[in-house]
C-alpha cells in the first residue's frame, strides 16, 4: 500500500491525517514517480482552511501541487521518460504521499545538482513568478516593485527580473533582507511609511508591481506609485484586483489564466531546473518534516516561516 495525507472536512490543520491507499498503477500515458519530497505551498493550506473555494468534498481529498521523486512505472506511450529517472512534479492532485500516478507534461527531468527537496520548490513558486512577470512584460528598462519578495514566490520574482535586467526593490522584514541583497534586490521593510521608503530605495520611478503580499498596504502603495494599473498584478487579491483596475492572476481572481498564462507557468519548470544545475538560482529551503506531520508543515506555512517547507514520504 502508499501512503498519502488526505482530508474528508474543511477545518483547520488537523483535519489532515496520513492514510493507506492502493499503489498506483500506471495506466496508458501515465506515470507513477515514488515521492521523495513533497512542497508545501499556502495554496494547500488556504483550500484545506475554506480560504478558497473549491468543490464539496465526497470522498478523503488529497493534498499537494509540487513534489520530486523517481520514476518507479512508466505507462504505455509515454515517451521521454524511463523507470529510475529523477523527476520534479507542478500541477499534480496529491504529491502529499509516498507513491502518486502522474501525467508526463507534469513533469521534468531533475539533474543530479538539484535535490529533491529543491525540485519540490520549483512548481508554484516559480510558474508564478515566472508567469507573472511575463504577463506584465518586465523587461531591464524596469524598476519593478515586488511585495512579499522574501516569499517562495516573491524570491522567484526577483531572481528573474533580475536576471531580464530589471531594476528591483523587494518587501521584506528587516531580517530576510541580506538575503534579498544577495540575490540583487533592493530591500524595504514593509510597514508604515512603506510609500516614501520605496521612493527614497528607487534609483528612478517604480514602473511594474508583483504584489505577493496582498494587503492593502501593498495595494496603496501600488497604485500611488504606478499610474498604469495593466502594470500592476496581483496573486493574493483576485476577488477584489478588477475594483482597482489591477491585474490579478489566479488567487481567486473571477478570470481565468489563459492558455499562454498556462503555458508559461509550465514552461517555468524546466527553465529553473535549468539555471539550479547551473548554479544560477536559488531557492530557500525551509523546515523537512515527515509526511505524517503534514499538519505541522500547514501550521508553518501559515506562520510564514522562512524557505521552502517539504514533507518527506
Ligand atoms: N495566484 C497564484 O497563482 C499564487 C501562486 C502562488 C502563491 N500565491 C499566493 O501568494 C502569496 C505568497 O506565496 P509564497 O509561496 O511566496 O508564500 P511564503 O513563501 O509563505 O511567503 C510569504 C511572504 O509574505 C511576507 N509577508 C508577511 N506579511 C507581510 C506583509 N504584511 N506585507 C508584505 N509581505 C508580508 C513574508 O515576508 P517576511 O518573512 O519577510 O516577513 C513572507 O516572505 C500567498 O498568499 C499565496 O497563497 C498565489
Amino acid at each position: 500500500m502508499a501512503r498519502a495525507i488526505v482530508y474528508t472536512e474543511i477545518g483547520s490543520p488537523d483535519v489532515l491525517h496520513l492514510t493507506e491507499v492502493p499503489d498506483p498503477l500506471a495506466g496508458p500515458g501515465e506515470i507513477v514517480v515514488r515521492i521523495e519530497a513533497a512542497g508545501v505551498n499556502p495554496i494547500d493550506a488556504k483550500i484545506r482552511g475554506g480560504r478558497r473555494p473549491s468543490p464539496p468534498i465526497t470522498e478523503p481529498r488529497p493534498v499537494g501541487f509540487d513534489g520530486a521523486g523517481v520514476v518507479d512505472q512508466v505507462g504505455d506511450g509515454v515517451e521521454g521518460f524511463a523507470v529510475g529517472d529523477r523527476v520534479a512534479i507542478r500541477d499534480a492532485h496529491g504529491t502529499y504521499a509516498s507513491a502518486l500516478l502522474v501525467r508526463p507534461e507534469n513533469l521534468a527531468l531533475l539533474p543530479d545538482a538539484v535535490t529533491a527537496a529543491e525540485g519540490a520548490g520549483i512548481g508554484i513558486p516559480a510558474g508564478t513568478a515566472y508567469q507573472v512577470l511575463r504577463s506584465l512584460a518586465v523587461g531591464p528598462d524596469d524598476v519593478l516593485l515586488v511585495h512579499a519578495g522574501s516569499g517562495a514566490v516573491g524570491q522567484a520574482a526577483v531572481q528573474f527580473a533580475v536576471a531580464w535586467g530589471a531594476t528591483v526593490i523587494a518587501t521584506a522584514s528587516p531580517s530576510r533582507h541580506a538575503q534579498l541583497r544577495e540575490l540583487g534586490a533592493i530591500p524595504v521593510a514593509y510597514g508604515d511609511g512603506l510609500l516614501e521608503r520605496v521612493r527614497d530605495a528607487a534609483p528612478s520611478d517604480v514602473t511594474v508591481v508583483f504584489d505577493g503580499a496582498g494587503t492593502d498596504e501593498a495595494i496603496e502603495v501600488s497604485l500611488a506609485l504606478v499610474a498604469d494599473r495593466d502594470r500592476i498584478g496581483t496573486i493574493v487579491r483576485g476577488p477584489d484586483a478588477a475594483s482597482f483596475g489591477i491585474r490579478a492572476f489566479s488567487g481567486g481572481s473571477p478570470v481565468p489564466l489563459t492558455d499562454e498564462e498556462q503555458a508559461w507557468r509550465a514552461e517555468a519548470l524546466p527553465k529553473t531546473i535549468e539555471l539550479l544545475a547551473s548554479g544560477d538560482f536559488v531557492i530557500e529551503l525551509g523546515p523537512e518534516l515527515p509526511l505524517a506531520e503534514a499538519a505541522r508543515a500547514h501550521e508553518l506555512v501559515e506562520a510564514h516561516v522562512a524557505g521552502k517547507i517539504v514533507l518527506l514520504p
